[in-house]
């Protein structure tokens, strides 16, 4: 693959680790820049070469903390918009306050969209990101956005370990899409748990199961593990209905709290999540898997930048 010039790819400190991967997979290296807090909690962005006119990315997903994190983003592409770039990309592997993206109950906001205003209105010409809570996130940005997904990546890690007679368990109705995109590449069967929040207090419980999984390989599908609670509920039907063992494989690692601990010690085989976030060693457990999605927005990025099809890479 051929240097690109013109190209510069800069992080602030949510992932630097994800974006010298990403510089590895498109041998460039990373553009130089400062990103840190003054004493009074303010962040101050420099970026450190000449940007004029050239095509810039900038990696940060919205991980803990995730307000420093977006403000960081946002200092960032101000930066950028005002030292001149060409064009503003903002790659966010991970994009927090998915699940507020609709009213559903009364007097709250939905904050999926006002982030996506902030980006805009810092400047950012595209973004790139991976498996958004909801696809309908896309249309609340007026910019194009090109959401890759790790699915077939996972998809392709379970197809190599041949099980016999698997079923891809949805852990939500929301979920069936992907539990269904997830079956067809390992042309599985599907399972769907009907599942219920506790109020506004991350408490779930799964009140139903629809689907055979009795005496078959359950893997658990998900767009993202928080508390754990979700998967957790999801396993504990699962075995109620008999399955015969469970894997689990979600795109975010979020990881928060005790869901390490409590996959740890659940009937799960093993816990499949990626790089979007950092998974740092206090988070990863014996059963914890972790593949990189440094190569998926390395590819994606050259694509963009070449003026290339991003849904190519999906066609197979
Ligand atoms: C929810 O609708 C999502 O798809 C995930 O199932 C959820 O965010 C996981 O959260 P937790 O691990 O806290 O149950």
């Amino acid at each position: 693959m051929a240097t690109n010039q013109d190209l510069k790819l800069f992080a602030g400190n949510a992932h630097p680790e994800l974006l010298k991967a990403i510089c590895s997979y498109l041998k460039v290296s990373p553009g130089e820049i400062e990103v840190f807090k003054f004493s009074n909690d303010n962040t101050f962005v420099r970026i450190l070469e000449n940007i004029r006119e050239q095509d810039v990315f900038i990696v940060q997903p919205l991980g803990a903390p995730v307000n420093d994190n977006l403000m960081e983003l946002l200092i960032m592409i101000d930066t950028a918009k005002r030292a001149s770039a060409g064009r503003i990309t903002a790659v966010i592997p991970y994009y927090a306050y998915g699940r507020s993206d609709k009213k559903d109950q009364p007097r709250v906001p939905i904050t999926a969209r006002l982030v996506a205003n902030l980006i805009e209105v810092a400047g950012a010409n595209r973004v790139l990101t991976i498996d958004l809570h909801a696809g309908q996130i896309q249309g609340f940005f007026n910019i194009p956005v090109d959401e890759l997904s790790a699915i077939p990546m996972l998809a392709r890690y379970y197809m190599e370990k041949n099980f016999e007679d698997v079923v891809v368990t949805a852990t939500d109705i929301g979920d069936a899409k992907r539990a269904g995109d997830t079956a067809k590449i390992l042309n599985a069967d599907i399972a769907i748990i009907e599942k219920h929040r506790i109020g506004n207090k991350e408490m779930v419980e799964a009140s139903n199961l629809i689907g055979d999984v009795e005496g078959r390989t359950a893997i658990i599908v998900d767009d993202e593990m928080l508390t754990g609670g979700t998967v957790i509920a999801a396993t504990e039907a699962l075995m109620e209905h008999g399955a015969k063992e469970i894997w689990c494989g979600v795109t975010h690692g979020v990881l928060s709290g005790k869901a390490p601990e409590l996959i740890e010690n659940s009937a799960i085989k093993e816990f499949l999540t990626t790089d979007t976030l950092p998974i740092p060693d206090t988070k990863r457990m014996s059963k914890t898997k972790v593949l990189s999605v440094a190569s998926l927005l390395g590819e994606a990025i050259y694509r963009i930048h070449n003026g290339q099809s991003v849904g190519a890479m999906f066609e197979d």
